[in-house]
């Protein structure tokens, strides 16, 4: 358990929305299949902004949104799987956007897929010291994905969210549990560059998702409740106000509903309208929460998520009152 809490959140989303109707197009499928199957309604895609542009938008809503002076801000972190570079992170892009070289920050990116935030959540509660944590989701996986696999280009989207967090004296906290299971590597994978193409002489074919994905439906519905229980412990599902989860496919989370007998009303939803954005998924969930002012003060919530790796983890948030710095 740490001693920490969250003072503000912003998002960001593709420019461009792209309907079930609009793949229905380019690949051989149809609204009323992504509907049934998923869930998903639209995904919003970028076409100019790549995966910093997308996490600096919402960085900078959160640091408008908490008040705070972003000068105070020690520690960044972006969770991504489709970074702009494969050096440098996407963290040190955002602290140049933001103004922030000559401050004491450490700046890294964190690669555990749709797990990702979570992962970076945890362990920005384990390095914050003084001052106050930037942690971001951010992915543009409109680039790493095949637009003639409608296995797969139907269920993802490009977002952002981000959260400022500090260490609290008031008695709100947050706890964690993460796990990986390496095995599964073939079922949820993207190629990165080839070793030594040109030394072989070959082109170095376009690295594209690839995805079993029955194989990731049965380690979601399986991954997600144990990751719950774990946060939970011995306390009950009814202390628990709301699960802000991965939003992979509504099945996945009737599932889980149904598991924990958790009210599907009290899960916050917006993958109708976004897909799945892997990493930024959860943060810009919460984001949206966060906004329409669905967080409130003395509230339980537990986000969670899964992905390739496999990975799965979540986090207990409980929120004493005083946290909306943009209310007060
Ligand atoms: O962040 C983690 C990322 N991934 C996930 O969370 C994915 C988890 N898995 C899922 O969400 C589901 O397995 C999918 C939505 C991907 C697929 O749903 P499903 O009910 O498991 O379908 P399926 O894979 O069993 O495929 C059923 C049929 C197949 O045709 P046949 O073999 O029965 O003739 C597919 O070829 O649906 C076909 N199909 C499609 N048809 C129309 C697959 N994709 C499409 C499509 N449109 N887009």
């Amino acid at each position: 358990m740490e001693n920490v809490k969250i003072i503000g959140c912003g998002y960001a989303h593709g420019s461009k929305c792209v309907t079930n109707d609009d793949l229905g197009k380019i690949v051989e499928t149809s609204d009323e299949w992504i509907r049934s199957r998923t869930g998903i309604e639209q995904r919003t895609v970028s076409e100019t902004m790549n995966t910093s542009d997308l996490a600096i938008q919402a960085a900078k809503m959160a640091i408008e949104k908490s008040g705070i002076d972003k000068h105070k801000i020690s520690l960044i972190l972006v969770a991504t799987c489709t970074p702009d570079h494969v050096t440098p992170s996407c963290a040190c892009l955002v602290q140049e956007a933001l103004g922030l070289n000559d401050d004491a920050v450490m700046a890294f990116d964190i690669n555990a897929a749709c797990s990702g935030f979570l992962y970076a959540l945890q362990c920005a509660a384990k390095l914050l010291d003084q001052g106050v944590a930037l942690v971001i989701g951010a992915e543009t996986l409109s680039k790493i994905l095949d637009w003639s696999d409608r296995n797969t280009c139907v269920l993802f989207g490009d977002g952002a969210g981000a959260v400022l967090m500090e260490r609290s004296q008031d008695g709100s906290y947050m706890s964690f549990y993460a796990r990986s299971k390496g095995d599964k590597e073939h079922a949820l994978f993207c190629d990165g560059r080839s070793l030594q193409p040109h030394l072989k002489n070959v082109d170095d074919p376009k690295p594209y998702l690839h995805m079993n994905g029955r194989e990731v439906f049965r380690f979601a519905i399986r991954s997600m409740p144990d990751a719950i229980e774990h946060v939970l412990g011995k306390e009950s599902i009814d202390s628990i106000d709301m699960i802000i989860p991965h939003q992979a496919n509504i099945r996945i989370l009737e599932y889980v509903s149904r598991k924990l007998g958790f009210p599907m009303e009290k899960m916050f939803i917006n993958l109708d309208r976004f897909g799945n954005t892997s990493a930024a998924s959860v943060p810009l969930a919460l984001g949206q929460a966060w906004e329409q002012k669905k967080i409130k003060e003395n509230m339980n919530l537990i986000l969670v998520g899964f992905g390739a790796g496999f990975t799965w983890s979540a986090c207990r948030i409980h929120i004493e009152g005083g946290n909306h710095h943009d209310d007060q």
